[in-house]
């Protein structure tokens, strides 16, 4: 037998969901090697396990890049100064509610977690997101986010908060308004929202349909509300994404099978948690040859940046082609313009030297053309189909891709023919498999929506 530990998996999808159950957190079950072919064959079958890389064959540039990706050099999470309850534990408990409840939608079933489902690791395995109806997007992973500077898959808004305000207005996602939203939360909110951010707006009696990003009715009745009700109104609006990126920032990434052996090698300790020849020889390549770690750098395996990866457009649930969008290159130019920008008016930043990543970015950069943002791989292999439009069924078909370096179907790829073995794709894929983290980082207590919770303490009473 091998002398790796493998974290349980269930059933392939259900991972995650050991979390919310009372069987708690950070249990390791035994592997049953029969339910994952995939995982057997790599890791397995080899009698003769390598511990440990063969530091002769790894150059120094290789074994930095490695040591770099471990979660153990995760920095703590930096301020975010245009959110001012960003750290309030009472913002969170909200922000928590919020993402869990369906009535801030325009049928009443709608939450943030219809599509980022925490026993999915915050994603919903379809290759388009489905709230009101399908929108053209890969639902994206949340955990680990808070500490990126742009978020969507073009990067349009510039914080979680921020962020937070776009699918709740988004017809094809919740489905409301700015208006429904602000008496939602006076309605059953109140004390927890004016404790943390003073009093509400008077909003009884207004229609729900009323908002900026409403249909024409909606936004209709919008501007007859006048400016400094339509502020009041948007005010309340901001709060809500600040109190859901509360939430969001404590929602963390959990330890692969990959940073137990990476902290063992960095300390040149033989390691339990160890890996397969053919993880290791794909960690290398990751690293190396394939030039992976280019792109997917470091302990959150992204640079924060974008990159045309030439990668096809996406169809939709029916078979239809999907637009080719030019992803980044409309996306920062929506983010710099953004009304809940860091530098626009609901903002908490009172110093001209804060919001740096979006003073200074780049609005005419002709390689942002169809660039989409550099994704995590943590927990990649769980989360199929892959990219901004579920282009890709398995993560062979993804290695496929890198290997072959299509011709990006608008603006150019940044990547170059690889030629790799069939072997060394298979190694590739084992390695990515190998990034899985254990169930979940994230108390068990941050999974369920908080009514849920106090149920089953009033069960135990
Ligand atoms: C209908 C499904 C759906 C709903 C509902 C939804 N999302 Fe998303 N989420 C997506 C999709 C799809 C994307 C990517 C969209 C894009 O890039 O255009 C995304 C992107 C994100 C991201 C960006 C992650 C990153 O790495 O950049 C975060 C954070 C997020 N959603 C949080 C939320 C929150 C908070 C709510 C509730 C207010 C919410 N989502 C509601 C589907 C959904
Ligand atoms: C030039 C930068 C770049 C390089 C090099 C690169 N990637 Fe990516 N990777 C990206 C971007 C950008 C995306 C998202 C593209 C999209 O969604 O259209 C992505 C997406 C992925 C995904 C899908 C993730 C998801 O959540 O759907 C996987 C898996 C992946 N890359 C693995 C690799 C591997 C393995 C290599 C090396 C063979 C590699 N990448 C090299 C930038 C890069």
């Amino acid at each position: 037998m091998p002398r790796y530990k493998q974290v349980p998996m269930p059933a392939a999808r259900s991972f995650g969901l050991v979390a919310a159950t009372s069987v708690g957190l950070f249990t390791l079950a035994t592997f049953d090697h029969r339910s994952s072919p995939s995982v057997a064959r790599s890791t397995i079958d080899t009698s003769n396990v390598a511990l440990g890389m063969d530091t002769r064959r790894w150059s120094a540039k290789e074994r930095a890049a490695l040591f770099r990706m471990s979660l153990s050099q995760l920095p703590p999470l930096a301020p975010d100064p245009s959110n001012r309850v960003a750290d309030d534990a009472r913002a969170a408990e909200l922000g928590q509610q919020l993402f869990f409840d369906t009535r801030l939608s325009g049928n009443g079933k709608v939450s943030c977690a219809t599509c980022h489902q925490p026993a999915l690791d915050f994603q919903d395995t379809i290759p388009q997101g489905h709230g009101m109806a399908f929108g053209g997007k890969r639902t994206m992973p949340i955990a680990g986010t808070a500490h990126s500077p742009w978020f969507f898959w073009d990067g349009r808004a510039d914080s979680q908060w921020a962020q937070a305000l776009g699918p709740l207005e988004n017809p094809l996602e919740h489905g409301a308004t700015r208006t429904l939203v602000a008496q939602e939360v006076s309605a059953r909110y109140a004390r927890q929202y004016t404790t943390l951010f003073g009093a509400l707006p008077a909003t009884k009696g207004l229609s729900p349909m009323a908002g900026p990003n409403s249909d024409s009715a909606g936004r209709a009745i919008w501007s007859r509300l006048g400016p400094a009700r339509q502020e009041s109104i948007t005010r309340v609006y901001a709060n809500v994404g600040k109190a859901i990126a509360a939430y969001e920032r404590r929602l963390a990434f959990g330890r692969s099978r990959v940073d137990e052996w990476i902290d063992a090698e960095r300390s040149s300790q033989s390691s339990s948690a160890s890996m397969s020849p053919d993880e290791i020889s794909g960690a290398r390549l990751f690293v190396g040859k394939a030039n992976c770690a280019t792109c997917h750098e470091g302990v959150r395996m992204t640079d924060d940046d974008f990159h045309n990866t030439g990668v096809p457009g996406g169809r939709s649930a029916s078979g239809v082609a999907l637009s080719v969008d030019d992803g980044r290159a409309t996306g920062v130019r929506k983010a710099v313009a953004g009304e809940f920008a860091c530098t626009g008016p609901y903002s908490d930043v009172h110093s001209r030297d804060a919001c740096a990543e979006l003073r200074y970015a780049d609005t005419a950069n002709a390689l942002s053309v169809r660039a989409f943002k550099t994704p995590s791989l943590r927990n990649v292999s769980r989360r199929a189909p892959f990219m901004d439009a579920g282009q890709f069924a398995t993560l062979e078909e993804v290695v496929a891709h890198y290997d072959r370096a299509p011709r990006a179907p608008l603006g150019t790829t940044e990547l170059h023919l690889l030629t790799l073995s069939a072997a060394e794709r298979r190694q590739l894929v084992a390695f990515l498999r190998a990034l899985d983290a254990e169930p979940v980082a994230t108390p068990a207590s941050l999974l369920l929506p908080p009514l849920r919770l106090s149920e089953r303490s009033l069960a135990r009473q």
